[in-house]
Formats: C-alpha cells, structure tokens, sequence
C-alpha cells in the first residue's frame, strides 16, 4: 500500500529524535514543517522542507503561531511533538522558576498547540497527533522529580485525548524511548554508554514515528515503548546537577 500523503509539522526538528524524523518523512516525499527556537538554524535546501520559530517556554504564544501555521499550512495533519529537554537532580536543587520551565515546555506548550491545532486537523480526512513521551513516563526514577511528571503529564493527557478523538478522523500516539543518543545529554551529569546497544539511534524513534504515520486510518498505535538492548547509564565526571 503506497504511503498517505503528509504534511507533518515536526516540532524539535533542530536536534536528535526531531530531526531524525523529519530526516526520514522527507525521504518518503512528504512534506514537512520543522519548528525550533531558532529557525535559521534550518538548512531549508530540501523543496518539501519549511522552517519555523516558537519558544515552548512561552505557551502563551502558541495560540497565534498555530493560527497562523495553519492558514500557511491548510492541509497539515500530522503532528510530532519532540520538542524538550531533561533536567535532573533533588527536587530541592530546582528553583520555582525551573520547575515551572520544565513542565511548561515539555506539557503545557504541547497541550496549548495540541488545543489550537484540534479543530482544523479534525477536519481532515485522517490525522494523527504523536507525542514523543520517554521511559520517564512509565516509571518514576531518582533525580527525576520534575522531569518525569512532566512526561507522566503527557502520557496521560495523550490516552485521555486517544479516548476524546476515538470518533473523528485524529488519531493520538505516544512513544516512549528509553536513552537515545541525542544532544539530550549535553548538558546533563550523565549520558548513555557507548558501547554496542547501550543507547537507542535517534532513527530507531524515527522509525517508530514513520510506522504510525503509516498505519490505516482504522487503526490507532496507543504507544510504542523501545529500549537500547543494554541499558548502561555513563555519570560525567564534574558536572552538577540541575
Ligand atoms: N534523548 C533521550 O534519551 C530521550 C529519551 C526519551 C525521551 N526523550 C524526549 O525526546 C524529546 C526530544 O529530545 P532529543 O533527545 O531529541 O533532544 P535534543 O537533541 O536536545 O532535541 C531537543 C529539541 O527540542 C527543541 N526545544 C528545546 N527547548 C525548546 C523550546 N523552549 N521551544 C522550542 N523548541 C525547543 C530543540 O530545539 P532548539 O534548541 O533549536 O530550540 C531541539 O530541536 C524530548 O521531549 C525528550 O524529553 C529523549
């Protein structure tokens, strides 16, 4: 069966798992729309490639970044959202302010653009709304306060929404990757392990992604959860928390 046509707004397609995806939907010919902070980050030399600026850290902003991708964009009808970022440490090494950072950028600014995009993609003929959720968000884990109620936010919101939009034409997947070797860890106290199958490729998520888009409007994929074979957690030296 020949692959339905897409126009996919990829959010995160600066870096890792994003970029990755957005790599992989324009080697299958569809069309995309990459959104990051800084939009001339973009090398726009791909003819079915478009590059797009929005900060998550200010949701209040979505709702008319969304109106306005949407009359550029009238036929968009996928979404993945792999846009965020870790922070870890004891809940009492966060300030407010990046405790409230967090959860906005990695769940409000995500159910703020989820809210906005809704009603036109319901008008579609079939669409799917994929969230990139993480291991975070299936079990709680130490240092991990924050980030991962940002990501159990997101995983419930997603099945709520997967119910809410069982009867039209949206359908609402989460994929949950245990550590992929991205800039994720750039600036954190620990990374995956480099030997064999000790971090998942930002393309395994890729992959995950291109199934779901591809599956018949019949059929809903809930959630994908994919994990390096060997999972080794590497501590840097020096480097603090948070
Ligand atoms: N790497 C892992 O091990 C792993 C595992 C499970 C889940 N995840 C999740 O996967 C998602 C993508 O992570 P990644 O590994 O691909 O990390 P990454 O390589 O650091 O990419 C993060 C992307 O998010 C964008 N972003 C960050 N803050 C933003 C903001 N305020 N506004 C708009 N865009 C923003 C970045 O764009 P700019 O910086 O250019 O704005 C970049 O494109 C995250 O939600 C992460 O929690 C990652």
């Amino acid at each position: 069966m020949p692959a339905l046509e897409r126009t996919v707004l990829v959010c995160g397609a600066s870096s890792g798992i994003g970029r990755a995806a957005a790599r992989e939907l324009l080697r299958q010919g569809q069309r995309v729309i990459g959104v990051s902070r800084e939009p001339q980050c973009f090398r726009q030399a791909h003819p079915l490639f478009s590059g797009i600026g929005a900060d998550f850290s200010r949701p209040h902003e979505i709702p008319a970044f969304a109106a306005r991708l949407q009359q550029n964009f009238p036929e968009l009808n996928a979404v993945v959202f792999a846009a965020g970022y870790g922070q870890f440490g004891g809940l009492e090494q966060f300030s407010y302010r990046q405790i409230e950072e967090l959860i906005t950028v990695n769940f409000t600014a995500q159910a703020f653009l989820t809210r906005a995009l809704l009603p036109q993609l319901k008008k579609q003929p079939h669409a799917n709304l994929i969230y990139i959720g993480s291991e975070a968000a299936l079990k709680g884990s130490r240092q991990g306060t924050i980030y991962c109620a940002s990501k159990f936010a997101l995983r419930g919101f997603a099945q709520a929404l997967r119910d809410e939009c069982g009867k039209s034409t949206v359908r609402v997947s989460i994929i949950n990757p245990g550590m992929v070797d991205t800039e994720f860890f750039a600036n954190l106290s620990f990374r995956p392990g480099g030997g064999p199958g000790q971090a998942l490729a930002a393309e395994d998520v890729a992959q995950a992604v291109a199934y779901i888009l591809q599956a018949g409007p019949h059929c809903v994929i809930d959630e994908i959860n994919l994990n390096p074979a060997n999972k080794v957690v590497e501590f840097k030296k020096d480097s603090g928390h948070v």
